[in-house]
């Protein structure tokens, strides 16, 4: 059989390491994929830059129109990122007819309804596996390996660039902003780091797993989303003293009556494997009411573990290139006419247990009113510690662990502590979660 011709948009990081992976293990893909997969066109923005890629047998323009008007191409693989004109480009694309791969997560985020849509009436496939936790086959195990359960909850470590800046911070004493420069040479972060850093990223990954978990639409816009860009060495090691780890996660939650999705610095205790969890590396643990608690863990990102993902869709779509449309897996896993309408709970009505940073003078009276103002609301304490003052240094850091509760009545105890004279400066709020 001839091989499928695919066209590339984007050369750069993701995209190199495919066209590489794709020449490397070309025979075993094809074996598996029933024929051999080529690429013939591909699209750059500069077509001066120098590219250490063997470009033979690749007609390179930097009209990515033309890529995907080519009627040899059957597949396109959108790796440029961002949402214009990767949405444009892929709408076409599906419009000629051809499949879709992408490692786009803001794109399928934001736009995915839109996309799917079109897909499902041209009868065509887009496939996303690399857009979520890199080369962790995330998003097939959802959709297909789980199918049979009710899944109550998942959280992970969906961002790599910012588990690299945790971790390098805890394990190495490094500063985030050298940390976040080594990221962005290594290729792990995106365009606009700020997407890694203020948990932007993390949240259109998120969207995508609550969609394809719970059978809910894409909604990216209600993610409850907060960055690491706060967090110090300190509050690092005081975690550390109390027997946790600082870790960013994505949270999303059926509980029954709504669905919880955030992203914020959390909390876990060390004896939790996602605690372990260091460097580029991605985890995420999901549980099912079948399965009980399951873990899925790899690289995150960087150019051939994504590459990885890329490949091993564009081998899915060759498999079912002559399936019927009507019998493929669904993209979000759900029927599209068969998704739940349970809102988006607002973060106000989350639980969860919090640790508290405060800096407070040191004299007698301003441990029991800062007590009394948790105690008023019901906020039960689960741990305190007290650091000795500075030399010359009037205020000490006062740090609690709180057992849980909702965060409306944790945001009007903040409001009231920082409130007291003998208070300096504001209070530093990290969630925490035991994840059991
Ligand atoms: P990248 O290294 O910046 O590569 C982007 C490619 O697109 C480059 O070849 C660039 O051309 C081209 N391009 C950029 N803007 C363009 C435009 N306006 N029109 C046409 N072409 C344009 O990005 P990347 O890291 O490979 O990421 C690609 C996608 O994969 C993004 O959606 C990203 O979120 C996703 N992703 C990345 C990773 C990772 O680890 N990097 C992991 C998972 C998913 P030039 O080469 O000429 O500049
Ligand atoms: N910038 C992303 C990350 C790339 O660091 O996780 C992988 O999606």
């Amino acid at each position: 059989m001839n091989p499928v011709k695919v066209g590339l948009l984007g050369m750069g990081t993701v995209g190199g390491g495919t066209l590489r992976v794709l020449r490397r293990n070309q025979d075993e893909i094809s074996r598996r994929a029933g024929r051999a997969i080529e690429i013939t066109c591909a699209s750059v923005r500069d077509l001066n830059k120098p590219r250490d890629l063997a470009l033979a047998g690749i007609v390179l323009t930097q009209d990515p129109t033309a890529v995907v008007d080519d009627p040899e191409v059957r597949i396109v693989v959108e790796l440029i990122g961002g949402l214009e004109p990767a949405r444009t480009l892929v709408l076409r694309a599906i419009q000629n007819g051809k499949h879709v791969v992408t490692a786009n997560k803001a794109l399928i985020a934001i736009h995915g309804n839109e996309v799917f849509e079109a897909a499902q009436a041209r009868g065509v496939m887009v496939a996303f596996e690399a857009a979520v936790a890199g080369g962790i086959p995330i998003i097939k195990a959802i959709r297909e390996g789980l199918a049979g359960n009710r899944i109550e909850w998942l959280c992970g470590i969906i961002n790599g660039t910012g588990n690299f800046i945790l971790s390098e911070m805890q394990n190495r004493g490094r500063d985030f902003a050298g940390v976040l420069r080594e990221a962005q040479r290594l290729g792990y972060a995106e365009a606009d780091p700020s997407f890694d850093v203020e948990g932007i990223d993390a949240a259109h990954k998120l969207t995508i797993l609550a969609a394809i978990a719970f059978g809910i639409p894409l909604q990216f816009e209600r993610v409850y989303t907060e960055g690491i860009t706060r967090i110090t060495r300190a509050d690092i090691d005081y975690a550390d003293q109390l027997g946790y780890r600082i870790k960013h996660l994505g949270i999303a939650r059926n509980t029954g009556t709504s669905i919880e999705l955030r992203v914020h610095p959390t909390l876990i205790p060390k004896r939790q494997l996602l605690a372990s969890v260091m460097g580029v590396m991605n985890a995420v643990l999901i549980q099912g009411d079948a399965i009980g608690p399951s873990l899925y863990y790899g690289a995150g990102a960087g150019a051939e573990p994504t590459a990885s993902a890329v490949v091993a869709d564009l081998v899915d779509v060759v498999r079912t290139l002559t399936s019927d449309p009507e019998n493929r897996v669904p993209h979000l896993a759900f029927q599209p006419h068969a998704l739940s309408d349970l809102g988006v709970a607002p973060m106000e009505d989350v639980r969860t247990a919090y640790y508290l940073r405060m800096s407070a003078v040191d004299q007698p009276g301003v441990l029991a009113d800062i007590t009394r103002i948790l105690g008023d609301r019901q906020i039960s304490i689960e741990a305190i510690l007290q650091k000795e003052p500075a030399p010359e240094e009037r205020h000490v850091p006062i740090i609690f662990l709180t057992h849980r509760i909702q965060e409306r009545a944790m945001n009007d105890a903040i409001a009231r502590i920082e409130a007291l004279p003998a208070i300096k400066g504001a209070v530093t709020r990290i969630r925490l979660e035991t994840l059991e």
